[in-house]
């Protein structure tokens, strides 16, 4: 039978490439800092909001989401950019079905969607989907993944590039662009008629100054699009709770009716979200202080690594770290696979992600894996240790 192009096209989650291997593998233990699932307890009032049902029916709610959701939403955004109403926010099913809803709306099939490389390998499926396609903005390591000037994104311009895609803070660099920056990418963008569409699903998780918002481009508001969500901030993955915010109301409306073709988000989960959302200001100092022990661990230890090149997380807590090793490919199965760290006794490993599945050709980022800093210190400090033993055994192994 036929299957269509995007569904034989649409890449395996890069991330996710190794879990087969992982519950295969018996009589170990898996140090997994290969994805962004936080060991971090949910907070009880998120908790306690979803177990409360009140009413007997598990009814649908409204295409664009809960109204107090949206209320919910606008106030928090509203602390940074005054102005945004619930007019201007939907409720998506995570910061996921916003990307896609965005993609959905501003590509016709076939146009292309600007994005810093390395990035958020999803970016990739959410495009397929879209019938659009990811160009890549070259960004490196040794320049702290710094966007590059105007002229080098003129040459990436086509007349059917749509969009200029990034996440800020970066996944998987870590890397938060500052207020200049922004500035001069929304100027840039308006120049070429893009719409910028800012992934700001870690703005709550910063180590040296708070992120600037893509909403607080006053200049640009109408086509400026932010994605945000619960997971990440409120440990809430499974919430599957996200949102798509603009002032751009002409572009809200049809989102609107994206929404409706496939009825409205989790009411409960909204009221979990609602919770999530009107938790005080020390709730995110306490989020800060978790990532920033994790990170610092992550970083001291890698340090301690020979030729392990690596830039701190100015914000969300990934790290890119360049390893001497020939393929990280190779290298992520061979952990997984055969590497056994013996030296506390029972067999341990470690899982990895690899860099190509952060580029979009999958030649690059060979010497590159992504770490993510979303376990307990001890954990984080014996992971990296785990690395450094395995690339010792690697390399001596010839492969
Ligand atoms: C940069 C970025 N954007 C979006 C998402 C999607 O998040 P969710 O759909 O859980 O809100 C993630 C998840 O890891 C992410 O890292």
């Amino acid at each position: 039978m036929h299957l269509s192009e995007r569904a034989r096209s649409i890449q395996e989650s890069a991330i996710r490439k190794l879990d087969a291997a992982v519950n295969a593998a018996r009589d170990v233990h898996f140090y997994k800092l290969n994805i962004g699932q936080p060991d971090v307890g949910t907070p009880q009032p998120v908790l306690d909001a979803l177990a409360h049902a009140d009413s007997p029916v598990l009814a649908y709610g409204p295409a664009s989401g809960l109204m107090a959701c949206r209320a919910a939403a606008a106030r928090w955004h509203s602390r940074v950019s005054p102005g945004i109403g619930p007019e201007h926010v939907v409720v998506t099913q995570g910061g996921s079905e916003a990307l896609l809803f965005a993609m959905v709306a501003l590509c016709d099939p076939g146009d292309k969607i600007l994005v810093p490389e390395p990035y958020y390998t999803n970016y990739n499926g959410f495009a397929t989907v879209a019938a659009a396609q990811v160009v890549p903005v070259p960004t490196r390591l040794e320049d702290g993944w710094d966007l590059p000037p105007d002229a080098e994104l003129d040459k990436l311009v086509t007349p059917n590039t749509r969009i200029f895609l990034f996440a800020n803070p970066g996944n998987p660099t870590g890397a938060v662009y500052g207020a200049d920056t922004l500035r001069r990418v929304a100027a840039w963008a308006r120049r070429h008629g893009l719409w910028l569409v800012a992934d700001e699903v870690y703005r709550s998780i910063w180590f040296q100054s708070p992120p600037m918002s893509a909403l607080e481009l006053e200049d640009h508001r109408d086509h400026v699009i932010v994605i945000d969500s619960t997971s990440k901030t409120f440990s809430s993955c499974g919430l599957r709770i996200g949102f798509l915010i603009s002032r751009n109301l002409a572009l809200m409306e049809r989102v609107e009716r994206l929404g409706q073709a496939r009825l409205g988000p989790q009411p409960r989960a909204q009221h979990a979200a609602i919770a999530a959302l009107s938790l005080p200001e020390s709730f995110y100092l306490g989020v800060r202080e978790t990532y920033r022990l994790r990170v610092d661990t992550m970083m001291e230890g890698l340090a301690l690594l020979p030729g392990v090149a690596f830039h701190r997380p100015a914000g969300a807590f990934y790290t890119i770290a360049r390893l001497p090793v020939s393929d990280t490919e190779v290298f992520a199965r061979f952990l997984v696979e055969e590497f056994r760290a013996t030296d506390r006794g029972p067999a341990e490993s470690l899982v990895v992600a690899p860099g190509p599945g952060f580029y979009a050709d999958p030649r690059k980022g060979r010497d590159q894996i992504r770490l993510a800093a979303v376990k307990e210190e001890s954990v984080m400090r014996r992971g990296i240790e785990i690395l450094g033993q395995g690339i010792a055994a690697f390399n001596a192994r010839g492969l």
